[in-house]
């Protein structure tokens, strides 16, 4: 395990490299633009999404929080294996001190639900930082969240990861595209996209090519809708499942760049 997580950091750098070609591209979207584009969304109607939070690294205006995640089992959580790389923590997730999950809380400034220490981290061994593929890792909390919290996970070939599907992501991350990041927990209703959207959108070559094979495209076809930075790690939802985890994208809410997403059914091991 230890190995893999490491192999996983170190490529960190390149994604990061790589993905600032994609980004430095980005336009201004709409202003009303989650996640932009959204609209406030209540813990009660989706308990499983967390934060992931530290205070130390992150400081404590927002309660830490870097990145999303969400809760597949009382004690698992998964995120993004990019939000664990040394360039977001500063180190290996082991030595971030105060790194914690916050479940049962929409709003960062108050004090609702529990903070939960992490046991132990299980980064992909498959993700590759320079193309940022099978970005997925799971958390396991040394204590169990409520199974009331708890979604579950859409399987291969499940019709919730149909082309057209609706589908909600949920974050607190860019509000804008500028660095509007949110305070409460907010929600975009987009929808499954064909996998040649985004093969149209990240063709490779300069940028980071889109894989269907572990990726999944989603998306506002008219654009508006997105998740943006600091979503990253957090849920897509389609017919009550976890179809994926917000990853990567070009700008937010372009009509012509959609959001791709982990697809969670072909890198989540059968064993979790
Ligand atoms: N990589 C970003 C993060 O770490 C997520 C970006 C998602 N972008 C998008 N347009 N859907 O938070």
């Amino acid at each position: 395990m230890r190995g893999s997580l490491t192999r996983a950091l170190t490529g960190a750098l390149g994604l990061i490299a790589a993905a600032a070609g994609q980004l430095a591209t980005a336009a201004p979207v709409a202003a009303d633009s989650v996640v932009v584009g959204g609209r406030q969304a209540q813990i009660t109607d989706a308990p499983w999404v967390v934060a992931l939070s530290s205070r130390d690294r992150f400081g404590g205006t927002r309660a830490g929080q870097f990145c999303g995640g969400v809760l597949v089992a009382p004690t698992k959580v998964l995120t993004a294996a990019h939000c664990l790389g040394r360039e977001v923590l500063g180190g290996e997730p082991w030595e971030v001190r105060d790194f914690v999950v916050i479940a049962g809380r929409a709003a960062l400034r108050g004090q609702g639900g529990q903070e939960v220490r992490i046991s132990d981290t299980w980064v992909n061994p498959d993700y590759d930082p320079t193309t940022n593929s099978g970005d997925l890792a799971v958390l396991t909390l040394v204590s169990a969240l409520p199974q009331s919290y708890v979604i579950g996970v859409a399987r291969t070939g499940d019709a919730a990861y149909t082309p057209g599907t609706e589908a909600d992501v949920y974050g607190w991350g860019d509000t804008t595209g500028s660095g509007t990041y949110a305070s409460a927990l907010r929600t975009a209703r987009v929808q499954v996209l064909p996998d040649g959207a985004c093969e149209r959108a990240y063709p490779g070559g300069f940028g980071v090519p889109y894989r269907g094979d572990t990726m999944l495209c989603a998306g506002d076809p008219r654009g508006g809708k997105d998740a943006c930075q600091g979503d990253s790690g957090g849920p897509l939802v389609a017919k009550g499942l976890l179809v994926g985890l917000v990853s990567w994208g070009s700008g937010c809410g372009q009509a012509e760049n959609p959001g791709v997403y982990t697809r969670v059914s072909a890198v989540l091991p059968e064993s979790f």
